[in-house]
């Protein structure tokens, strides 16, 4: 049994989410998603328009991902590969290089992020679409 683990905040489950994850659980029979939690979020300035227990149930609603933990600090990723017997940690290329510490523990893996989509854009988007509606009005 090969376990895979991703790390993310997953707001606004888009596109870009699904490949990531759909390619993330190719590489194993098992895929762990550690989802950032809201408190986690404020942390670090950011904000989710999808509350975290919400962003939980739809990626257990995703056929892809097999479990779903909550990732509340920048360290607990060696715990959490320990503890889950993890064999592959992967996450998008936008961290390329910055997880490589963890290769002493398991195989490192960047896949290609996927192109002209994310959470922030997607807000973006909400926003000028709220715009252009009250100025229809
Ligand atoms: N991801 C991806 N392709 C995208 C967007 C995200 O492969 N277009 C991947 C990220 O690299 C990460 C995972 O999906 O491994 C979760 O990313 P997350 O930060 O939640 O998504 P973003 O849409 O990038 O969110 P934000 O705009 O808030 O950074």
């Amino acid at each position: 049994m090969k376990t895979v683990i991703t790390y993310g905040t997953f707001d606004l489950f888009h596109i870009g989410h699904v490949n990531l994850l759909k390619r993330a659980k190719s590489l194993g029979d098992r895929l762990i998603v550690a989802v950032s939690t809201d408190e986690f979020n404020q942390g670090k300035g950011k904000t989710t328009l999808v509350p975290y227990d919400h962003r939980v149930a739809i990626l257990e609603s995703c056929r892809y991902v097999d479990q779903v933990i909550p990732e509340s600090d920048w360290a607990q990723k060696r715990t959490d590969i320990a503890k889950h017997n993890v064999d592959v940690f992967v996450i998008g290329d936008d961290w390329k290089g910055k997880f490589d510490e963890l290769s002493d523990l398991c195989e490192v893996v960047y896949l290609e992020r996927t192109t002209d989509i994310s959470s922030t854009a997607m807000k973006q988007a909400i926003l000028v679409f709220t715009q252009l509606q009250k100025d229809l009005l």
